[in-house]
């Protein structure tokens, strides 16, 4: 090959690199419980083809019924490994949404997975508002900066007031909104919306309410069409609903949107394929594609060539005489390639994956190429803990796959004193997948072992016994938060005396990172009044909100 070739050939290897990347859009919709998550994830598998029926997207129903049966929550894994990620393809986008479970089993999992998303889809309940588990995923989201896009679903019920829900909105989740499209009646009343986005009018038909008529551009509402379509009453009230929209809301801005300042809001009806295209349409337009991602040692932009990428959840195989797992690598840059030999950062050794796979919407697939945005599956039989780097060479550490403030502790005590290795091996390996967080009591040395749903008890007690031979019992801590203890000067005579007063409440992570378990909200207000310079978070990371 000459040298002219070469580099024309490099440089077409990297425009399809860029625009390879470009297309990727990486998100996570998270709700409460109920609210329609998972109708609405089938509904955007339906457009893409990627599904043929509703009805495809079974786990949470499945988790719904049995929520009381952390045997059947086991079964599930199985299942949840196929929805973990959903990939598909929608008018030359490649999409992939994380799952974020949502229900008995909501865990760390759930947070850690917004470590690997790009953006994500908010689903509220038109009925119920804003709930505490959206609240909390909303939070960390907030933290991060992502951007969010606010959906409002079952427009087909009564629900509140729409100003009200979106007062609610900004009060509850801290956001800032602007709304991209607006309803038009409620409940019987609903009769479809107007996109402020593209300044048309979408209505509800046919019987059920399902039909969708055709768009109706309708850039002018003073238009007569709208009091022809909608009725005279309607039309007036949706001219004087979207001057006040206009008025009080801010117009809606990519840029600021991107940076996680501002909130754009749809309403629709998942059940009812009500402007769920239409949401899907203008997410493609305005979602952003990968971003750059911070390491310890530079920032990390997803169109460099290198392959770069971090372990955000493992899951274990269900079989106990198969240890063997599957760990989720988001794709930070470059491309990965299949048999090719990647650097462990953590353990300094090079290996190759024979069998990566991507999950596309009902089954998993070996990949022989995967770029930067999208999540691969690595076959794993002990080498990977969340958080490990892989690259070509270099050595990155990736930040932020921070542990967040566990809702239970319990004392871990052993049941089988002739099974104590075994136990510890248990725990050391279900803590590394992220099953719950390990800590460590100063004074006494016991363990404790904080889970953000107390279902996890069971869980990890179950998975001890049968995968790795051992028994547990726990004691219940009253313990409310645990927080993570910054201070800049360790010898000031303040925090010695912190240690010394608190010995009794302060323990390690397995990082070995101070932790102060607070036993209430009101004894943390007492150590920040008390002692200024010690800095108490809630998670294990220092985020600037
Ligand atoms: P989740 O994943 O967030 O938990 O919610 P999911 O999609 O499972 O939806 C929860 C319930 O709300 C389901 O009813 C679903 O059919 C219903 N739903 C979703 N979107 C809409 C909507 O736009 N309008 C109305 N009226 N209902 C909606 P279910 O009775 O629990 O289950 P199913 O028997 O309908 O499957």
């Amino acid at each position: 090959m000459k040298k002219n070739d070469s580099v024309t050939s490099s440089f077409v290897k990297e425009k399809v690199l860029r625009e390879e990347i470009q297309r990727r859009k990486t998100f996570g919709i998270i709700s409460h419980p109920d609210a329609g998550k998972t109708t609405l994830t089938e509904k955007f598998l339906l457009f893409g083809g990627a599904i043929q029926e509703a009805g495809a997207v079974k786990s949470n129903k499945i988790k719904k019924t049995a929520a009381s049966d952390f045997m059947e929550l086991e079964r599930q894994r199985g299942i949840s490994i196929s929805t973990s990620v959903l990939s598909f393809e929608y008018k030359g986008n490649k999409i992939n949404i994380l799952d974020t479970p949502g229900h008995k089993d909501f865990a760390e999992d759930t947070f850690r997975t917004l470590t690997a998303v790009d953006s994500v889809i908010v689903v509220i309940d038109v009925a119920k508002g804003v709930e505490e588990q959206t609240e909390r995923l909303v939070e960390v989201c907030r933290m991060r900066k992502i951007p969010i896009l606010v959906f409002i679903n079952k427009l087909d019920r009564e629900g509140k007031y729409v100003f009200d829900l979106l007062d609610e909105i900004e009060q509850k989740l801290g956001l800032r909104i602007t709304s991209l499209s607006w309803p038009i009646g409620m409940g019987n009343d609903f009769q479809g919306v107007y996109n402020l986005w593209e300044q048309s009018l979408l209505l509800f038909s046919g019987q059920k309410k399902q039909k969708i008529e055709k768009g109706l551009e309708l850039k002018n509402l003073h238009e007569k069409i709208l009091d022809k379509s909608i009725g005279s009453k309607s039309a007036e009230l949706l001219r004087q609903e979207l001057e006040i929209v206009r008025e009080v809301y801010p117009e809606f801005h990519r840029g600021a949107y991107m940076k996680g300042d501002l909130q754009p809001v749809f309403f629709g009806s998942a059940l009812n394929n009500f402007g769920i295209r239409e949401l899907l349409d203008v997410f493609m337009e305005i979602a952003p594609g990968p971003s750059s991602k911070e390491s310890e040692q530079r920032l990390i932009a997803p169109d460099e060539k290198s392959f770069s990428g971090f372990v955000f959840k493992i899951h274990a195989n269900m079989d106990p005489r198969h240890r063997d797992r599957i760990a989720f690598v988001k794709i930070a840059s470059g491309v990965f390639r299949r048999n090719t030999p990647y650097l462990h950062v953590r353990l300094g050794r090079k290996f190759k994956y024979a069998s990566p796979s991507a999950f596309f919407a009902d089954k998993k697939q070996i990949i022989q190429e995967s770029f930067s945005g999208d999540i691969v599956g690595l076959h794993d039989t002990g080498n990977f803990k969340i958080g490990d780097t892989l690259t070509e060479g270099e050595a990155l550490r990736f930040k932020g796959i921070p542990s967040f403030s566990p809702e239970h502790f319990r004392y871990i005590n052993n049941a089988d004193p002739m099974k104590t290795k075994q136990l510890e091996k248990g725990i050391h390996q279900l803590m590394e997948e992220g099953v719950a967080q390990l800590f460590s009591m100063d004074y006494n040395q016991r363990k404790i072992i904080g889970t953000v749903g107390a279902l996890q008890y069971e869980v990890i007690q179950y998975r001890l016994e049968n995968e790795y031979g051992a028994r547990c019992t726990y004691e219940t801590l009253p313990v409310y938060k645990a927080c993570w203890v910054e201070v800049d000067d360790e010898k000031h005579p303040d925090f010695q005396e912190f240690k010394r007063v608190k010995q009794r409440f302060i323990a390690h992570d397995k990082e070995n990172q101070m932790v102060f378990l607070a036993d209430s909200v009101f004894s943390i207000q007492m150590m920040k009044e008390k002692y200024p310079l010690i800095k108490l978070r809630f998670t294990s990371e220092k985020i600037t909100a």
